[in-house]
């Protein structure tokens, strides 16, 4: 079932085994929201798998890096906050499953899983000044998994955007066909590309605007260059 893919070896997916993109185009809603706001709206288990990545806490997206070097350090603001029980709990009741980014961050809110997930980054090996893994706790009852898959080779327009191939990686396990997933903490929209092209409907979150507007005009634009293959 489960499958390694590297960022450098993955070719679009469409019209390949894993979904037909053709005929029902998947919906991307993808709205400038507070997410806690935002869920509070939705029924139970409106959504069948939520795959979240959260700010982790981590002070030093204030300052450093080249992102911020180029961009400035405001960027930083909504990095820094991590989300509150109020946040896991909406979640949790919206979601019939759920794949949650830097578990390591949020014992507090997560509990038990047999299923964690650890992505490898095969570019930071041996002792870096960074973590060389993440890890995502899943609500899933099944064997724990790595998946080594290089950083983001295509436009870097967010400080902690994830590669397009670990979530089109985790839609193509985790994710059964029909399946309404949700993105509470969008930044980049690397999810909105994946879901776009392997089928599935998104609903999405982003309280800043101007990661907002990027990850917009990130998404049209792949959605425009599909239309010319
Ligand atoms: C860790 S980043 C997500 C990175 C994303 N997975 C990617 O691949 O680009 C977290 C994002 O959540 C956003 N954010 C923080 N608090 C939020 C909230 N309450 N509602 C919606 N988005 C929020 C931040 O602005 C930031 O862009």
């Amino acid at each position: 079932m489960f499958e390694d893919i590297n960022e450098l070896s993955v070719k679009p997916e469409v019209g390949n085994s894993t979904k037909p993109l053709l005929p029902a185009v998947p919906s991307s809603e993808v709205y400038l929201e507070d997410c806690v706001k935002a869920l509070k709206r939705f029924n139970d288990n409106h959504f069948d798998l939520a795959i979240v990545d959260p700010p982790y806490g981590l002070e030093r997206f204030k300052k450093g890096g080249s992102h911020v070097n180029k961009h400035g350090s405001e960027k930083g603001q909504w990095n820094n906050e991590k989300p509150t029980k109020e946040y896991f709990d909406e979640l949790k009741r919206v979601s019939t499953n759920y794949i949650i980014w830097g578990a390591n961050y949020y014992p507090e809110h997560i509990g038990k899983s047999r299923g964690f997930i650890v992505w490898q980054k095969p570019y930071m090996d041996g002792m870096h000044t960074m973590g060389n893994c993440e890890l995502a706790f899943t609500s899933f009852d099944c064997n724990a998994r790595s998946i080594p898959i290089n950083r983001a080779t295509e436009n870097r327009i967010h400080v902690t955007q994830k590669p397009i191939a670990l979530y089109r990686w985790l839609l193509k396990n985790y994710a059964k066909e029909g399946n309404k997933i949700l993105d509470t903490h969008l930044g980049s929209g690397s999810i909105a590309i994946a879901c776009y092209d392997m089928g599935f409907d998104l609903t999405g979150y982003e309280i800043d605007k101007e990661y907002f507007d990027a990850a917009v005009k990130r998404l049209d634009n792949h959605k425009k260059q599909l239309t010319f293959i």
